[in-house]
């Protein structure tokens, strides 16, 4: 199974992230967690250059292909051989960030990415997105003083980020659920996990169906 974590920047998407897969962990799945972009050789040098300070020119349009050629990289040299070997994925960003940062935000038309992202991922969506939403006033003040490149671009920038993710959890509902971050962490965890067990059962019913 494919789980994504995703949100505005502060919204604490790594720990719950991190409590999600000890959770898998403890129950016995082997998992494989990754950062989009990052976690392949080429992910990594794409990484620095999205993220580092600098001062070369990237387009809107170049910095969403490179946030999607990492992820192409990514899901040919990691996601699908680890899901083709029955492990979990749990994936630290993904396909929805380049529809919301670049697109929603960045002014690129959400619905082209998305065709896009299909094509550079061969159509491999998650199972569940948990969006982890904080309003932008909480979200910024824990980012510190020391910004990435993405995460300079202001309060502005930031509010049509968390304005883009509810528009596309809204028209994702079966996929993508949105987890109110502005709770304690032991509270907001339990809350992913029930969900996600809930998915389980399902899933592991309509399978013995079908048998
Ligand atoms: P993030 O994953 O939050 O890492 P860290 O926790 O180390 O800061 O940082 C990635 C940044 O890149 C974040 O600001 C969101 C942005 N981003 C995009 O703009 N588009 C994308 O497609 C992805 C995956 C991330």
């Amino acid at each position: 199974m494919f789980f994504v974590f995703d949100g505005v920047d502060g919204a604490g998407k790594s720990t719950q992230l991190d409590l999600f897969v000890e959770w898998l962990r403890d129950l016995g799945r082997a998992v494989v967690t990754c950062k989009d972009p990052g976690s392949t050789e080429l992910g990594e040098q794409l990484r620095a250059l999205l993220l580092g300070k600098h001062e070369t020119p990237i387009h809107m349009r170049t910095e969403m292909m490179m946030f999607t050629t990492a992820r192409t990289q990514l899901v040919q040299q990691i996601v699908k051989p680890s899901l083709a070997r029955g492990e979990f994925v749990v994936l630290d960003r993904y396909i929805l960030s380049t529809v919301v940062y670049q697109g929603h935000a960045g002014d690129l038309d959400p619905d082209e990415l998305w065709t896009v992202n299909r094509i550079a991922t061969e159509g491999l969506l998650p199972d569940k997105t948990f969006i982890l939403d904080l309003p932008v006033e909480v979200a910024m003040p824990r980012l510190g003083q020391s910004l990435d490149r993405m995460e300079s671009r202001g309060a502005e920038y930031m509010h049509r980020v968390r304005d883009g993710f509810l528009f596309e959890a809204r028209r994702n509902p079966d996929s993508v659920e949105v987890v109110d971050a502005n709770r304690e962490i032991g509270v907001i965890q339990k809350e992913i996990r029930e969900t996600t067990g809930k998915y389980m059962a399902r899933k592991s019913s309509a399978r013995s169906r079908f048998l």
